[in-house]
Order: C-alpha cells, then structure tokens, then sequence
C-alpha cells in the first residue's frame, strides 16, 4: 500500500514540474514576444506618430536666466571675417611640470600641452556658402583628406547640394591638415584640386587627430556664426553613415509645426554614461582627467540641429576647457545653456540587419563606407522595393 501511494505521489509530482515547465517555457515565449514588440516600437521609424505620443522625450530643463542673457546679449548676425590669420599658440609648458601630467597616459600629453589653442587659421575657406539666398538644411560632414572616395559617395547621395520642395540643401565637409607620418604636401595639393572642382571644403591648419576632433567642432561653430546667418538648421555626421533626407526633413517640418524648432538638438542621444576606464579603450579617459558621469550627449554618427542653438552652443563653447572626445563636449555645452539633446530611436540602428527596407524608416544608419552608401541609396529608392 505504502509503496503504491509513494508511487502516485511520484508520478503526480512528475506532471506537476513537467506542467510548471510547460507553463514557464510558454511565459519566455510570451515574455520575448513582448520585448520583440517593445523594440520594434522603439527602433523604427513612425513618421508624424512619433511625435504625437504624449512618450515623446523632450528633456528640455528650464533655462537659467543668465544662459538666456548670454545669447540675447550677442550679436545674432555677424557680418566679420575669420580673424585668426597666423598659427600662434605654443605649448603651456607648465603642465610639464605637474605630477598628473605625468601619471597621464602619454596619449592626452599632445592634447593638455595645447588644450588652450582654440582657434586656428583656415587653409581653405568658402565664406559665400551660406550666402545665396535661405539654406533650409546645412551639412556638415567630417572627414579625412585621404577619405575622398567616402566624400565622392556622399556627394551622391545625402550630401548632393539640391532644392526640396523649395528648401534648399547644401553641404560641406570639415577637414584638419594630414597628421604626422602621412605625406602631407601629396596629400594638400589633392585636396586643393578636389575643392576647386566642388567647392565644398572647409580647412583648417590644425592636425586631423581624435583628440582634435573637438577643435573641427568649436572651429565649425565660430565659422557658422560669421558666415551662416540665413541658415535653419544644421545636421553634422560622418562620412561613413546612411543618412535617409527625406525623413530627416520630415522630422524637422514635424518640429517647426510643433514649434520644437528653436532648440532642436536631436539623435542618438546618451544619457547617464560614465566615461570608460580601461586604457586600452578608443575613448578611455582617466579619473584624474574627468571624474564624473557624463552629461547627456549625442554619440557618433550624426545629429540635427537649430541654427539658433548652434549659436548659442557657439557661446557656452567659448567659456568650456576643451574635453578629447568631441561628442562628450558638445553635451558639456548644452549642459551649460540647461539643455539635453533629444533621443529618437530613428538615429539608432546597432547591430540590426542593415536592409534596404530598414533604411527606408530610419534618418541614420552605420557605417555605409564609399560604394557600399551608393550601392545602399540605390537599393532604398528603387521604386520596385515593396516593404512590409
Ligand atoms: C557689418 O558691416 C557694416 C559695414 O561694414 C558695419 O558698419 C557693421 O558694424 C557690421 N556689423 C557687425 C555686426 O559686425
Ligand atoms: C606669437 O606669440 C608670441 C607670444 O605670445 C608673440 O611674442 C609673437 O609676436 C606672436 N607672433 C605673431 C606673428 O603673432
Ligand atoms: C592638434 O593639432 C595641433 C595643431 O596641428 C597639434 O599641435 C596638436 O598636437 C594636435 N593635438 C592632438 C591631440 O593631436
């Protein structure tokens, strides 16, 4: 009897955990289907719904009264020329002799000895680019000498210059001189020749680093403020990406009809990173160098922005040491006028099958290097490419 009962009880626990498991195995179907929803929600592109949900992140904190005065107070249409004729900032050789300077990696030596030389003379300079009539959308792109074939692409595609329903689009890429090692008197005179033909190059006289990324980004904002009055909006990004215009474009009419135009200032935006710690890391940044999360910013790729608020970015700038990573320093800028960038999910596109199909709903989409962003942009306006 004692053996018969034990035997049932065995078999009724065995359907019991055979039952539970059942269950659990339908649960992480369930569970996974959901979060598959959630991120497909979250990552495609949905048009003027995106912008209706009540969700839309704006994370624009009140602003000072005093960040509010700075911009008032300056000069909103400059009519002044590039001042900085010669290259004259020499090393602060103080540094060298604090002990952090040395426990520094050898790395940001380069960088601290001449974190104060800001502004640099220009090489090559097109002061009438923004002067034909209204610029609806200005690019700017950042770029290599020796990347010609990626600016060849761009121009093809996102950055052809061109009128969209009368909203004129042009572009522009941002360059630094050859860095040590390269075979710069080449590498100038090609670069000479390619703006004679388009027209489209801006250059500084300043060495086209990682670290010096930072100064293409405070030197651009002191260029656009004396020669870009009648521009709208600005978008920056890289020579290796997809960038969809006819979305970007949708999400800036979406804007101004919202009246979220002023302080526009969207991508993929960061919020609450702390900087990486490990040397062997492209972005490392030691704890002696900056000891805090960051604030929010934009990483990589590409963002959009006001003409208003680059001004005013323009501004905070001028009072901000000079940070290595050029994204993390924009953020350090708009911390300082009380603003964070925007997030939207159309800017983010990492690790996902980078289809034809996929491109069609997002503004921006990596990396895309040279023939693979033409091939890229034929594919996604093929009028034959039905998508679900
Ligand atoms: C613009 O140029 C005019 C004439 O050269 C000058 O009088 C005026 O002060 C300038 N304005 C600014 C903001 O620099
Ligand atoms: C460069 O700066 C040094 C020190 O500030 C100064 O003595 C020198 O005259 C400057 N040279 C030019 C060409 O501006
Ligand atoms: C940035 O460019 C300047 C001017 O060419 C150069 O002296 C400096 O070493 C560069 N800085 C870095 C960190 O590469």
């Amino acid at each position: 009897m004692d053996l018969y009962f034990r035997r049932i009880q065995l078999s009724l626990l065995k359907t019991l955990l055979s039952l539970s498991l059942v269950c659990a195995f339908f649960l992480i179907i369930y569970e996974l289907n959901v979060l598959e929803k959630k991120y497909l929600k979250k990552t495609t592109w949905c048009g003027s719904e995106c912008f209706l949900s009540k969700k839309e992140v704006v994370r624009v904190i009140s602003e000072s009264p005093r960040a509010k005065k700075a911009v008032d107070d300056f000069p909103q249409i400059s009519n002044g020329s590039w001042d900085v004729q010669v290259l004259n900032c020499s090393e602060d050789a103080s540094v060298r002799t604090k002990d952090w300077f040395h426990r520094l990696d050898s790395r940001f030596h380069q960088f601290i000895l001449r974190r104060h030389c800001r502004y640099y003379p220009m090489l090559i300079n097109h002061p009438e680019k923004c002067t034909d009539g209204e610029v609806h959308l200005l690019m700017v792109v950042k770029s290599l000498i020796e990347q010609h074939d990626r600016r060849k692409a761009v121009r093809k595609t996102w950055g052809q210059e061109r009128t969209v329903d009368g909203r004129k689009i042009t572009t522009l890429f941002l360059l630094g001189t050859p860095s040590t090692g390269k075979d710069s008197k080449n590498l100038q005179k090609l670069i000479q020749s390619e703006d004679l033909i388009y027209k489209d190059i801006l250059q500084w006289d300043f060495m086209d680093t990682f670290y010096n990324l930072t100064l293409k980004e405070v030197n651009f904002l002191k260029w656009f403020n004396i020669y870009c009055p009648n521009v709208q909006f600005i978008f920056k990004g890289d020579d290796d990406v997809f960038l969809n215009t006819h979305n970007l474009l949708e999400l800036i009419s979406l804007k101004k009809k919202h009246h979220k135009d002023a302080t526009l200032f969207v991508g993929n935006a960061m919020f609450k990173v702390v900087p990486i710690r490990k040397p062997q890391n492209k972005y490392y940044i030691p704890k002696d160098m900056y000891d805090k999360p960051y604030p929010p910013f934009i990483a990589g790729g590409g963002f959009v922005m006001s003409s208003q608020l680059a001004r005013r970015l323009f501004v905070a700038s001028e009072d901000l040491e000079l940070f290595p990573l050029d994204d993390v320093f924009l953020g350090m800028c708009l911390q300082k006028l009380h603003l964070a960038p925007e997030m939207h999910p159309a800017f983010r596109a990492v690790g996902e099958r980078l289809s034809p199909c996929l491109c069609r709903k997002k503004i921006l989409v990596h990396k895309f290097i040279g023939q693979q962003l033409l091939n890229i942009w034929r594919l996604v306006h093929n009028e034959e490419l039905v998508c679900a």
